[in-house]
């Protein structure tokens, strides 16, 4: 299968390509590096000449936090409505996208909700498309991971509500195995939350996060 990967550069993206390029399939990398940047490819013309040969797209672009004319309404929202747009009319059947858990009903940040227009517009074209929504994810180079665990470094840590969040972290091996299913699926149009098997609060996270540097360290420094 043909796969246009955008965020291919990420810490899902990079594994993504690993694992579908072990599958068999070719990657065709849509990424900054090479020319493809979100905030100018704000319609489907745009996109169009990417499309060419593609089966399938994999979206994995996005941000946590908005800099440098890095908007969540360009990254999140208008670019991927413009890449999904795209699909349909170059008859691109298969459309996956990263979302996020909480880009739903009870949406309230900027981040998720700009996550849910680009779901939204996903889920009313005639595509064969999935919304996957993965909780933090954690493995070896995640973002978010590496900033929890320098955030456990610390000797004391401020936490919001006494850090009794409760959080269902997802290694990244799992999002990779679900978005391979995803490819071959034959129910598609499916919206799917991405989660591990055990709940902890954020505080318990943090303590665990602590507890794994503390082994890391030890086991590179003998
Ligand atoms: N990691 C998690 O815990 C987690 C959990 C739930 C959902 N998600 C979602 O999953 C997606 C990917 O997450 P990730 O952890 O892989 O993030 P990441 O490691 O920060 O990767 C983000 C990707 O987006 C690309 N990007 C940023 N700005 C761009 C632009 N203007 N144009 C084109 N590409 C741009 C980056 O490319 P450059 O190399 O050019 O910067 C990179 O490839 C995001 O949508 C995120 O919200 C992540």
């Amino acid at each position: 299968m043909n796969i246009l990967l955008t965020g291919a550069s990420g810490f899902i993206g990079r594994n993504l390509a690993t694992a579908l390029t072990c599958a068999g399939h070719q990657i065709r990398p849509a990424m900054r590096g090479n020319g493809i940047d979100f905030r100018r490819m704000l319609a489907p013309a745009d996109w169009l000449p990417h499309l060419r040969g593609i089966d399938t797209v994999i979206n994995c672009v996005g941000i946590i936090g908005e800099r440098a004319g890095q908007t969540f309404l360009a990254l999140h929202a208008e670019a991927p409505a413009a890449l999904f747009r795209a699909c349909a009319v170059a008859g691109v059947r298969r459309v996956i996208q990263i979302s996020a858990l909480g880009a739903d009903d009870t949406a309230f940040s900027a981040y998720h909700l700009s996550k849910q227009i680009a779901d939204d517009c996903l889920r009313g074209l005639d595509l064969d498309w999935f919304v996957l929504r993965p909780s933090l994810i954690y493995g070896r180079g995640g973002g978010s991971a590496e900033l929890l665990l320098r955030l456990a470094r610390w000797p004391l840590l401020p936490v919001v509500d006494a850090g009794q969040q409760a959080l269902q972290p997802v290694h990244i091996s799992d999002v990779v195995a679900t978005v391979l299913r995803c490819l071959d699926a034959t129910t598609a149009r499916q919206t799917l939350d991405i989660v591990g098997p055990e709940t902890f609060s954020f505080a318990d996270w943090l303590q665990k996060m602590r507890a794994a540097r503390w082994l890391w360290e030890r086991r590179f420094a003998a």
